[in-house]
């Protein structure tokens, strides 16, 4: 589904995305973050739609997926990387670029206001308490998508031998048989992971299979189930009692929110 302006604005991104993708050498970095967008912007409607989001909320879902990751252009042209810890925060610099290159001028003001709001959230670790329920709504959709679609980035990523582009990857070692004892802990104790933990691959892994206990809607936990994230995460962890054990927990989590989340 789409609207007016929801289509205008994809307009506006691509435009304000063109002339990064012109760049020469750097427009395999630049095109990972279009795609990246076009199918959280899909993700967004999916759920939207499933969960039956009251207008205008599906349209501000809309936009804010579009719009989430506008600052992710500028972080890399000036920093060369995408870690926020090594640069800036790319949520407020999605913020600033948007109202900058006025991406979201002629939008009512509700869309505004909600779309503005859930890129800034989209990647805190934990939401803060909203007093607007509406704006909970649409940074919880945007957050999941977001993070439907890492999982499929990172197990591309894992599924590949070597990276073609090591500056995109995570600085992490990959010892098929190491994880750390911390980060299994947080997962099994629902705790969200911290990227600065990361020692091995399998920590990466571990962190996104916790993700499961942040995810919001029924309509995400159907999508990583439908494709099958957690059990190609699972066949690439050492087979282990512990994470045999962490295996058990997930999907039992998963299953009692498909049943009634
Ligand atoms: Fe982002």
């Amino acid at each position: 589904m789409s609207d007016a302006l929801s289509q205008e604005i994809a307009g506006r991104f691509n435009a304000f995305a063109a002339p990064y993708l012109a760049a020469p050498g750097d427009s395999f970095a630049y095109t990972i973050k279009v795609e990246h967008t076009m199918r959280v912007l899909a993700l967004a409607d999916t759920i939207s739609r499933e969960e039956r989001l009251p207008a205008p909320l599906p349209q501000a879902c809309r936009v804010a997926a579009l719009l989430h990751d506008v600052g992710r252009f500028p972080q890399y042209e000036m920093f060369r990387t995408f870690r926020d810890a090594q640069s800036a925060n790319h949520a407020a610099l999605s913020v600033r670029h948007t109202l900058r290159a006025r991406l979201l001028d002629g939008a009512p003001q509700v869309i505004r206001r909600l779309a503005i709001g859930a890129v800034y959230l989209h990647n805190k670790r934990t939401l803060p308490p909203l007093r607007n329920r509406d704006l909970g709504i649409v940074a919880r959709v945007v957050r999941d998508s977001d993070k439907l679609d890492i999982y499929k980035i990172m197990l591309d990523h894992f599924s590949q031998q070597a990276s073609e582009h090591p500056e995109l990857t995570l600085d992490v070692r990959d010892e098929p048989d190491a994880y750390s004892q911390g980060i299994l802990d947080a997962v099994l104790n629902h705790r969200p992971g911290d990227y600065r933990d990361i020692i091995y691959i399998n920590d990466f892994k571990l962190m996104i299979i916790g993700w499961v206990y942040d995810l919001n809607f029924r309509a995400s936990f159907r999508l990583l189930q439908k494709y099958g994230y957690l059990e190609t995460l699972f066949a690439s962890l050492p087979q282990d009692e512990q994470i045999r054990s962490l295996d058990g927990q997930i999907h039992a989590a998963l299953a009692a929110r498909l049943n009634h989340a």
